[in-house]
């Protein structure tokens, strides 16, 4: 065990100074640092160690990454990035928030004074922004304990499925019950619930949505994108344009077709998409799942009905009286481009994972197979799912379609607006809890990494008659004649300039009045999409049913081999996609779905040219 930079302080320990310390869930990151607290001058001679965070955002590290304290003593964070840094524990106390959590911002010193409350032994620690940055404090001495974990107390909400094919949506503030005790949560929904109710059409129905905004009069003018979607211009939620005021409404057609065809099954959703608000209108509630089905799927005998549950898994802080923190800067640019917060350090990054926005559920399941639809719905954060007992995760899609060949994964990273349409298989298990977690992601070490948590807890009971089964083959993909030559490249990176920093796309911040490429309707386009920044981003192509062609000029992995919408780019990646541009002309946009790096510039915009026309 490595063990630096231990001075004695005695008595001066009152001086040092305190960035941020905050234990339990008095904090939340990253919008308002937590309170500060000052040391305990101790009677007793207390140490200090010190951790150096290096230059080098994700790439960098704790150093030493394992200390040890007894009770009093204090650790000094001397953060030397760019980029602000947390010292977060894995170990989370019964309401589901970390046992330390210290902010340190970019080129300043944090200190944590260990308290008597946190008992003797060994925590694991990582950066709630980059959980590829990892370490471990050892706590000696006596006393103190370890507060027990969250239990898996609330039984899973599946949100309402709506099947016609006109709907009404009102947006409408409502108490939501997320924690399983002490107050409801006020949010801005879909429908009165979060996530808003399940939307759930056969391909190739045209389907109408109304929503309606009735939502308080501040949070201004609102519109609907349905992700994954393939839909008119106008129809698309376009992020300054055609939107729904307050006490207005508008309606959406999703035709669910594709060139005359029915679009491909699969496992979207419908979110806010509003110009500089995304985040926050989405971190409020705005949220919403969207179930495309088709016979073809049907035929495979895939599990359905209570075999099908769809987890819309998302992060959130809330305040000790179960409300939401507002960890937000303003929507316009003056707001955030300079400050604690300007790029590289809007990361809304919540303590607590939800699902189906409840706090640590339990799923009550029969020892048989399940079809679990999983959506990383989180502004920021990235997970690396996998059942606590080693169970594989069987995945049949990507929330674009099913893939052409079913792949046995054990564990499986999403980023935000990724999906993976899986089936577990619990048979053979009787009486036993099977818990659904994230893991530190280990494919990479120079990406941003995923944090450890448990997120819900499925209870194995009673016996199953069912005949479902996941074949090999699934649904080939069409043969597409992929153009050699790349007609577009997006390079995501991040700008200064002297108005302060911004996350851009060729050098660019989203500009809604310019068109930053036009394609011809009816066309295959090969686009490049190339990261030059040094932290991970989740790109997202609106409109089409892109393929992926290549990663770093290798053929992609079998889980990339159907239709994606939303590609994982550690720093220095570069991913190869193509599509044709079916249907309809008009602006679509192309962004990073981590809300704060769209919200804060990295979003460009296409315009597909009718068939005939001006160029
Ligand atoms: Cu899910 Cu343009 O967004
Ligand atoms: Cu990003």
């Amino acid at each position: 065990m490595a063990l630096t930079g231990v001075g004695r302080l005695g008595r001066r320990l009152a001086l040092v100074l305190v960035v941020a310390v905050a234990f339990g869930g008095a904090a939340h990151l990253p919008g308002v640092l937590p309170r500060a607290q000052l040391p305990r001058a101790s009677a007793a001679e207390a140490a200090t160690t010190t951790i150096v965070i290096q230059l080098g955002g994700v790439a960098s590290g704790f150093s030493p990454s394992s200390v040890t304290l007894a009770h009093g003593d204090v650790l000094r964070v001397v953060n030397k990035d760019t980029m602000v840094h947390t010292v977060t524990s894995v170990a989370v106390d019964a309401a589901g928030d970390p046992l330390f959590d210290l902010v340190v911002a970019a080129h300043a010193t944090g200190t944590l004074v260990i308290p008597e409350t946190l008992g003797a032994g060994k925590y694991s620690f990582y950066c709630m922004i980059h959980p590829n940055m990892q370490g471990t404090l050892v706590v000696t001495g006596e006393g103190g304990g370890v507060p027990e974990p969250p239990a898996f107390e609330q039984a899973l909400r599946i949100p309402e499925v709506l099947t016609a094919r006109n709907l009404t949506i009102p947006l409408r503030r409502s108490d939501v019950r997320v924690m399983p005790t002490g107050p409801k949560t006020r949010m801005w929904t879909y429908g009165g619930s979060f996530p808003g109710p399940t939307i759930k059409r056969p391909a190739g129905s045209v389907t109408r949505v109304t929503f309606i905004n009735n939502l308080p009069k501040r949070a201004g003018a609102m519109t609907v994108h349905q992700h994954g979607g393939h839909q008119s211009s106008a129809d698309d939620g376009q992020p300054t344009r055609q939107l729904i005021a307050t006490g207005s409404r508008r309606t959406y057609t999703y035709p669910l077709t594709d060139a005359g065809k029915p679009a491909p099954a699969g496992f979207r959703f419908y979110h806010d998409h509003r110009m500089g608000r995304t985040a926050a209108n989405n971190w409020r509630g705005l949220q919403g799942m969207f179930l495309v089905t088709d016979k073809r799927e049907r035929r495979l005998g895939l599990p359905h009905g209570a075999y099908d549950v769809p987890l819309h898994l998302t992060d959130r802080s809330l305040t000790p009286d179960n409300q939401l923190t507002d960890p937000f800067p303003g929507p316009h640019m003056r707001d955030w481009m300079t400050g604690p917060l300007a790029p590289p350090n809007d990361a809304t990054v919540g303590k607590r994972i939800l699902v189906n926005g409840q706090f640590a559920p339990y799923l009550r399941v029969e020892p048989a197979l399940y079809r679990l639809r999983l959506l990383n719905a989180s502004t920021f954060s990235a997970y690396d799912l996998a059942l606590s007992d080693g169970r594989p995760l069987v995945q049949v899609g990507t929330g674009s379609a099913l893939l052409p060949r079913s792949v046995e994964r054990p564990d499986i990273l999403l980023g935000p607006a990724q999906r993976a349409d899986v089936v577990v298989d619990f048979r053979g298990l009787g009486d036993e809890d099977v818990i659904l977690s994230t893991i530190p992601r280990t494919d990479t070490t120079h990406g941003t990494g995923s944090r450890a948590a448990a997120i819900m807890q499925f209870r194995v009971r009673g016996t199953a008659h069912q005949s479902a089964r996941v074949p090999d083959h699934l649904r080939p993909v069409p043969a597409l004649d992929v153009p050699e030559e790349v007609a577009q490249v997006w390079t995501f990176g991040l700008t200064k300039d002297g108005h302060g920093s911004f996350w851009s796309i060729n050098g660019k911040m989203f500009d809604p009045g310019r068109v930053d490429h036009r394609v011809r309707q009816g066309t295959t386009e090969r686009w490049r999409l190339r990261n030059s920044s040094d932290v991970t981003h989740y790109v997202h192509l609106h409109e089409e049913q892109w393929r992926t062609v290549s990663r770093n000029g290798k053929a992609p992995p079998p889980w990339e081999r159907g239709f994606e919408d939303t590609w994982r780019l550690d720093p220095g990646e570069t991913v190869d996609v193509a599509a044709t541009f079916t249907d309809f002309p008009g602006f679509f946009m192309v962004h990073c779905h981590m809300l704060d790096h769209e919200d804060h510039g990295m979003m460009a915009q296409f315009e597909v040219l009718p068939t005939k026309g001006p160029r």
